[in-house]
């Protein structure tokens, strides 16, 4: 499977500068997705983890097929004011602008073998937010796993020795 074909680039969205890679074709097919979503359950099986976690809004769309295939538990992070319960949280830059994170603090364990889910690393600012409010909440990121990776930004640096799946890359 060539997923490549299945990325489109977009050169100047949301803003100059910027190529968007934009995963969306994956989504419209399915041989492609259950591609996708082995892989990264592969992974998640590999790690032997116990909790997968992947950002809105497009986290969820790889990160929960890829929990319920490797039969591991998952739990969404959120923008803030939308999950009901007390949450960790946390701010963090992005390629473009800042954001603020929450995720329900009961639903990490202090123990979870957690992996982070999300289409795509760039500045890694994400990915290392999700990873401080589990290890607040006294979880081990044991895997961080990503449908694309943007190597000219870095993000890989930022996650010093945690494991790192990307299925495709762009410089
Ligand atoms: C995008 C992307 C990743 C993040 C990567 O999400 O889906 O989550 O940026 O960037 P980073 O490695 O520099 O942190 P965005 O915040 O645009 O939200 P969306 O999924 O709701 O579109
Ligand atoms: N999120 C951050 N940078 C991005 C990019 N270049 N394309 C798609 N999503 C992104």
């Amino acid at each position: 499977m060539e997923l490549n074909d299945y990325i489109a680039s977009i050169p100047g969205f949301p803003r100059e500068g910027i190529i968007f890679r934009d995963i969306t074709p994956i989504l419209a097919s399915p041989k492609a997705m259950r591609h996708v979503t082995r892989k990264l359950a592969d992974f998640i099986e590999d790690q032997n983890a116990t909790l997968v976690l992947a950002p809105e809004a497009r986290g969820f769309l790889f990160g929960l097929p890829a929990a319920v295939e490797a039969d591991v538990a998952f739990a969404p992070v959120r923008k803030p004011g939308k999950l009901p319960r007390t949450v960790v949280e946390e701010t963090y830059d992005l390629e473009y602008g800042t954001d603020t994170l929450q995720i329900h603090a009961d639903a990490i364990q202090p123990g979870d073998r957690v992996v982070i889910v999300d289409d795509l690393l760039a500045t890694g600012g994400t990915v290392q937010a999700i990873r401080h409010m589990a290890e607040k909440c006294g979880a081990e990121v044991v895997g961080t796993a990503f449908v694309v990776e943007l190597d000219d930004l870095k993000g890989r640096d930022r996650l010093e020795d945690v494991p790192i799946l990307s299925l495709v890359h762009y410089e």
